[in-house]
């Protein structure tokens, strides 16, 4: 009976409501309708316009989608998706656009701006590229929440803003930085009149001004990083009653002056974040008062001395990230932060060892992160750990730590990204017993036996690095398990057998197997579409040919087939590989005369050519020379290598062997501004071509151990950024040419046992070389040789002032341009990858993912910049 009664009351309900709803006229004014209607109609949908969609309070990716696809005059517009009406008049008073995956441009004549009864308007994640936010925006005089989130708007933020007088949200992100800006004095007003505001989030916009002293009361939060802020940080911003959240990070000029700051008491601050501000002088006392306080993000920051006293009051914290400061002193017992989630201190100068990790307590239970990389922590870490059953991120690179890698660290449950490289840890890689590995970094310790069947069975694993310690064994064709693998790395170990094909089959971007005893063919087929940007398998025992299923591989950036036994012809067709920058193919049993082939666009982008120590024959190769576009222009961005500042930098790099200046050098990080050819030590003859002086961009030319023979070609003198020129232990006869001098950042010169009769160039560089740049040259006289020269020595040049600037500026300008730690092409795609797919699959707080977006995003041009160049 009670069953029946439910239905026919269930039935009721529903036809009353019916006959309600029906009795109405449509909630929604036709006016408004038509508003919206129009409004949908300026745009078009693209799902690209709603890339990286994200919840800002959750930090969750959002999965976007077209609202507006489905608004149409057949239904009330208070219905359609994304549009709120009041319930009373029928008048529209929300407007959600969010994710929507609008793309178009926003002007003023827009049909947006006839809804102004609206009380809250979310344009964030679409792409309205271009668009200045109109100063009608002013006039949606209810307003309380605006989210202009990643929306494409730059230009001037309009004072009219400012007229929002009711806002009590408003959140500014800009994807292109500092797009948008404030004019003067109008971020001031704005917070001013703004008296209603609670939330207040502007990213990456130009404000560029000091932080006023008026707020509205109601704050409580107020995040402006990224936004130029200058000035002294006003203490009144801290003593906001109802402020829980402060970022005001990444503002290098915003000065806050810690000792002088009275923390109060009854503060409610819950999120601290102050990341790259200049803060000054120690964490004062009362900092200990903010015992509420459960993010504190003070990384870049310049503390110094040991862990501040007044942060063991935080009882309360869950993150704290220090990292990148001057902390010393051995590392505290954080255990006694039993709510710490995330604790990061890398790059620090903390010592002492990691005892606290053994402290049995209950802290450890909610800890996901722990990062004490790039630090002088030493001995062992300890075995006796348990708990930290939560731990998904794990980096202690960058260390002194020793001993064997504790077994509690294969058995994490959650562990997924786990570095511990950059140590000397010993013994064997123990078997995993999770499976939701994603990065391992064991690289550069001393970590020996057979690479465990368990890593090589992990359904996540993108990045697996174990170069450079003495791992053995086989590696087992069990590794093509692993489908998703980025990149492989496994240099420098002690590895036999044959290479899985597989490997090549797969969906790698980096394959770097380099010095290791490996042997066997690559007589293998790189599928159509191989991501392959990097293949390195130097140094190993490899025979046989290049496999020409090479050319499919479209993304080659670098081919590193040196010190091996390859025995083939010159493979002339790599140069249809669009994007080749780095060809080694030194010390193999390469032979026979290279091919002269008429496309002028061979190699176009080839940056580096060693074939050195092969059985190459027959003249220099003229067409091959020929092409190179790549060498024949010098980009002036280049002259100052870039450095990677970023915390990323040492996440993987791909190395090589050169030889340069008369030096091998392993494991180079190859610049983007490097330029090397290298035919030394085969069997080339005939004449040093005069086209080589259009490769203006090299830097290393070696042509030495050949039989070449005529003169040197006065057009070297057109090689205006080269270092070192090796054309030694050759043929070559007559003078060298006067025109040399004029070289001025050459290093290294030898022209040693050749035929070479004459005069030595004087002045500049020439001075500096000594004897052994000329020695088995029974012709040639003049400084440094003892013997003299006639009276018909040219006259020796005189430097003008603006050339001996131009010396000193060199000096300053430091010469680590080939080994230091730099980025390379292949680099930057990997360290883009890291960065992204760190970001996805982690619940970052809000402002470190912020943070990686930032970092991503400067990727994603540098790479766009690059893509450009072809
Ligand atoms: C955004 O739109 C502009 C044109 O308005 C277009 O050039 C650009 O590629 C779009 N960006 C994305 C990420 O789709
Ligand atoms: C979206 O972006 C991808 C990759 O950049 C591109 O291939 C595709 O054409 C874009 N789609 C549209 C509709 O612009
Ligand atoms: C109109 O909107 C309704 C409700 O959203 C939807 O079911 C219908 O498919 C739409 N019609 C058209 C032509 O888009
Ligand atoms: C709105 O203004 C833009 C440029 O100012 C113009 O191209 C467009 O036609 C105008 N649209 C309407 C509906 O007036
Ligand atoms: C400040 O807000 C008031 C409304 O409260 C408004 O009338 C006034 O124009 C605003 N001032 C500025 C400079 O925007
Ligand atoms: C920010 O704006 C100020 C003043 O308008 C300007 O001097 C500065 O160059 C801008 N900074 C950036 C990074 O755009
Ligand atoms: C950082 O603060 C100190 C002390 O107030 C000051 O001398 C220095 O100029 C500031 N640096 C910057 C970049 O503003
Ligand atoms: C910090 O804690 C210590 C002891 O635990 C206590 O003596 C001190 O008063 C606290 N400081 C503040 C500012 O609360
Ligand atoms: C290895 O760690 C040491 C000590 O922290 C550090 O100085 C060095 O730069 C690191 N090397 C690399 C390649 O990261
Ligand atoms: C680890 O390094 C410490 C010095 O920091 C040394 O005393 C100890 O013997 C080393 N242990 C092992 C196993 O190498
Ligand atoms: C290279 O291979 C050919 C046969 O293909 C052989 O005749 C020759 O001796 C090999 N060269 C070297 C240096 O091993």
């Amino acid at each position: 009976m009670g069953y029946v009664k439910l239905v026919f009351f269930t039935l009721y309900t529903f036809l009353c409501q019916l006959v309600i709803s029906s009795s109405l006229p449509h909630l929604c004014p036709d006016d408004q309708a038509l508003a919206l209607l129009q409004l949908k109609n300026m745009f078009t949908i693209n799902p690209n316009a709603s890339d990286y969609c994200l919840d800002i309070i959750t930090d969750q990716v959002i999965q976007s989608y077209p609202r507006t696809l489905l608004w149409n005059k057949s239904t009330d517009c208070c219905s359609w998706d994304g549009v709120h009406c009041d319930e009373m008049t029928g008048q529209l008073i929300e407007l959600d656009f969010s994710c929507s995956q609008l793309q178009g441009k926003f002007h003023s004549n827009s049909s947006l701006f006839q809804l102004f009864n609206l009380k809250r308007l979310d344009l964030s994640y679409n792409n309205f590229t271009g668009s200045l936010i109109s100063p009608k925006f002013g006039e949606f005089s209810s307003l309380t929440h605006l989210d202009l989130l990643n929306s494409g708007f730059t230009g001037l933020i309009p004072t009219e803003i400012s007229h929002l007088s009711k806002l009590q949200v408003l959140r500014i992100w800009d994807v292109d930085p500092y797009g948008l800006r404030f004019g003067p004095h109008n971020f001031e007003l704005l917070l001013k009149n703004l008296t209603q505001l609670r939330e207040l989030d502007i990213y990456s916009v130009n404000i560029s001004s000091s932080i006023p002293l008026n707020f509205s009361s109601y704050l409580t939060t107020l995040w402006l990083p990224f936004t130029q802020l200058h000035g002294v940080f006003p203490e009144r911003v801290l003593h906001l009653s109802n402020l829980e959240s402060l970022d005001l990070s990444y503002n290098p000029q915003l000065t806050v002056r810690f000792p002088t700051i009275k923390w109060n008491s009854s503060a409610s601050l819950m999120e601290l974040h102050l990341s790259g501000v200049n803060i000054t002088g120690t964490i004062p006392e009362s900092f200990g008062h903010l015992t509420s306080l459960h993010e504190l993000d003070m990384g870049y920051s310049n503390l110094a001395g040991p862990i501040p006293k007044p942060l063991w009051n935080l009882t309360h914290i869950e993150s704290l990230l220090l990292r990148d400061n001057h902390l010393e002193g051995p590392i505290p017992q954080f255990s006694r932060f039993e709510k710490l989630r995330e604790l990061s201190l890398r790059n620090n100068n903390l010592d002492g060892r990691l005892e606290f990790l053994s402290f049995n307590s209950s802290w450890s239970q909610l800890l996901e992160w722990l990062d004490f990389s790039s630090n002088s922590i030493t001995g062992p870490i300890p075995s006796n750990v348990s708990g930290l059953q939560n731990l998904q991120r794990l980096d202690l690179s960058s260390n002194y730590l020793n001993g064997t890698i504790p077994s509690w660290i294969f058995s994490l449950p959650s562990l997924y990204l786990l570095y511990l490289s950059n140590n000397t840890f010993s013994g064997k890689i123990q078997e995993f017993k999770s499976n939701a590995l994603s990065l391992v970094y064991l690289n550069q310790n001393q970590l020996e036996g057979p690479i465990p069947n368990s890593l090589l069975n992990q359904p996540s694993l993108r990045f697996l690095l174990l170069s450079h310690n003495n791992i053995s064994g086989q590696i087992a064709s069990t590794i093509c398990n692993l489908k998703i693998l980025i990149a492989l790395d496994l240099a420098s170990n002690n590895l036999e057998g044959t290479i899985p094909q597989c490997l090549f089959e797969m969906n790698l971007w980096n394959l770097v197997l380099s010095n290791n005893s490996l042997s066997g063919t690559i007589n293998t087929n790189f599928s159509i579409g191989s991501h392959l940007r990097v293949i390195s398998l130097n140094r190993n025992k490899l025979t046989g040919k290049v496999p020409r299923s090479l050319i499919n591989c479209k993304y080659l950036t670098l081919l590193d087939l040196g010190s091996n036994m390859l025995n083939d012809t010159f493979p002339n067709w790599l140069g249809d590989l669009p994007d080749l920058h780095i060809l080694s193919l030194r010390s193999n049993k390469f032979h026979g005369p290279i091919k002269s082939s008429g496309n002028r666009n061979l190699f176009a982008q080839l940056q580096i050519m060693d074939l050195s120590s092969n059985g190459f024959s027959g003249n220099l190769p003229e067409s091959l020379l020929g092409n190179l576009q790549a060498m024949k222009e010098i980009d002036e961005s280049k002259r100052t290598p870039q450095y990677v500042s970023d915390q990323y930098a040492d996440l993987y790099d791909y190395l090589t062997t050169i030889t340069t200046k008369g030096q091998d050098y392993n494991y180079v990080r190859i610049l983007d501004s490097n330029m090397l050819i290298d035919l030394s030590k085969n069997r080339f003859e005939g004449r040093i071509l005069s086209i080589i002086g259009d490769l203006v961009g090299l830097r290393t030319l070696n042509l030495s151990h050949n039989v070449l023979e005529g003169h040197i070609p006065a057009s070297l003198q057109n090689l205006s950024v080269l270092e070192s020129l090796d054309l030694s232990s050759n043929k070559i006869s007559g003078e060298i040419p006067q025109q040399l001098a004029s070289l001025t950042f050459l290093a290294v010169l030898n022209l040693s046992h050749n035929h070479l009769v004459g005069c030595i160039p004087k002045g500049k560089q020439f001075d500096t070389f000594e004897n052994t740049s000329y020695q088995g040259n029974d012709g040639l006289h003049g400084l440094p040789l003892s013997k003299h020269c006639g009276r018909d020595d040219r006259v020796p040049q005189v430097m003008t002032p603006a050339e001996l600037d131009q010396e000193e500026e060199e000096e300053d300008s430091p010469m680590i341009s080939w080994q230091a730690v730099l980025m390379g092409y292949g680099c930057g795609l990997v360290i883009g990858l890291s960065i992204i797919y760190i970001m996805w699959s982690t619940q970052y707080p809000a402002w470190f993912s912020r943070m990686n977006l930032k970092l991503e995003h400067r990727i994603t041009t540098r790479m766009k910049k690059h893509k450009k160049r072809y």
